[in-house]
């Protein structure tokens, strides 16, 4: 009884008692190697969230922790993720720009009382994995089902899929077809290719081959989506075959490698750097100084100053104590003005609701190119979580 008694006080005495704190926060994603500006962006829109509202909450100090994963490693992403929570002491796990990475640590989060806030991968599925997951990016089911809209309502009634074969790329397979062929179009084949091609001349053939007016793509952003559109151009593809697509193809830091060859290409996403809007230009402005090079800013850095925002609301309603369950209870509902537009956390599967945008890669007056945001899809869930169930 006595022994109790005493344990109770102690525990009234510690949440009792306001004590300043140095919270960590442990980022795991492709800092080096050919991902190594995706990265950059992570860091970018971290470094932008907190230049912006400074590096406490209450009385405790926020702490980045990163730790560098090159390419997709879900091994290496687990030992990662474990070093942090165990040997570093971090509260909070985020970042996780390939789908496989952040599937990998999932299993951690119960256990450990950690809130993972994933700031890119975009596989319906991760949310389901944990009930601690939180995502402020996208998924690809998100942003490619509107192209097939576009697609079809353009009059595109057969086009031919190529998508990168794991997660997402399997994920927007399923959304640009099930979108496309609801509005009465055929997709009349199916590619799916290894993460690791880099020559894609062979696909070119195949989609000429095809007989398909349009071709819908997915790969993740990086040398991959770089190598992609250029060899659509190159192979002369651009004369003859229409081109859909999310946004991860002509992401903007791609955009003065590709010139001429990106102009006029289409896309739907949910953020474009060039996004009017007075939320996006002190994000743009804070952004571009982090990064150094304004031109190799990209969506991930979005993903992580959102993720970041969620993660300052979570510290905020746990006055700093590690309570994971109740971190995420108080982010579920939560809505505010992003940089790429109104946004809320939904309540049931923690993922971004947020508007979708038609863009066309453009050419500014000064010579750089843009993707030109020219129609809104509002507030738009995830139609893939009830594939992913
Ligand atoms: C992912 O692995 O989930 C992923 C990576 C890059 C993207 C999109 C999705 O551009």
């Amino acid at each position: 009884m006595k022994k109790l008694a005493i344990a109770a006080l102690a525990a009234a005495l510690m949440g009792g008692v306001a004590h300043a704190d140095t919270i960590k926060v442990g980022v795991v994603g492709p800092f080096s190697g050919p991902f190594g500006l995706q990265g950059k962006n992570f860091k970018a829109g971290i470094d932008a969230y907190m230049a912006l509202n400074g590096n406490t909450v209450g009385d405790d100090t926020i702490e980045i922790i990163y730790r560098d994963i090159p390419t997709a490693d879900p091994a290496q992403s687990k030992a990662l993720s474990q070093e942090l929570v165990v040997k570093e002491g971090v509260q909070y796990l985020a970042g996780f720009y390939f789908t496989p990475d952040a599937m990998a640590a999932t299993p951690l989060l119960e256990q450990a009382n950690v809130p993972m806030v994933v700031m890119n991968a975009a596989t319906s599925a991760i949310v389901t994995k944990s009930p601690y997951v939180v995502r402020t990016s996208f998924t690809t089911w998100q942003t490619s089902t509107p192209i097939a809209k576009v697609a079809f309502d353009g009059g595109t009634k057969k086009v031919i899929s190529v998508v990168s074969d794991y997660g997402p790329g399997v994920d927007a397979e399923a959304a640009f077809k099930t979108g496309f062929e609801a509005a009465g179009g055929q997709v009349v084949e199916a590619i799916r290719i290894p993460l690791q091609t880099n020559d894609f001349s062979p696909i070119m053939q195949r989609i000429k081959d095809s007989g398909a007016e349009g071709v819908f793509a997915f790969l993740p952003s990086g040398p991959t989506t770089l190598g992609f559109v250029k060899a659509f151009n190159e192979n002369g593809l651009k004369e003859g075959i229409k081109f859909f697509a999310p946004g991860d193809l002509t992401q903007e830091s791609d955009l003065p490698a590709l010139g001429d060859a990106a102009l006029g290409l289409t896309t739907t996403f949910h953020y474009a750097v060039s996004h009017d809007s007075a939320e996006n230009k002190t994000f743009v402005e804070a952004a571009a100084k982090a990064i150094g090079n304004p031109a190799e800013l990209s969506f991930p850095a979005v993903g992580a100053y959102d993720g970041m925002h969620v993660i300052y609301k979570m510290i905020e309603a746990t006055g700093g104590d590690q309570d994971a369950a109740k971190a995420v209870e108080a982010v579920k509902g939560l809505s505010w003005e992003s940089p790429r537009g109104p946004v809320t956390i939904d309540a049931e599967s923690r993922h971004i609701t947020q508007n979708i945008y038609l863009r066309e890669v453009a050419k500014a007056d000064d010579g750089t190119y843009f993707n030109k945001e020219i129609q809104t899809f509002e507030k738009q869930g995830d139609p893939g979580l009830k594939a992913a169930k």
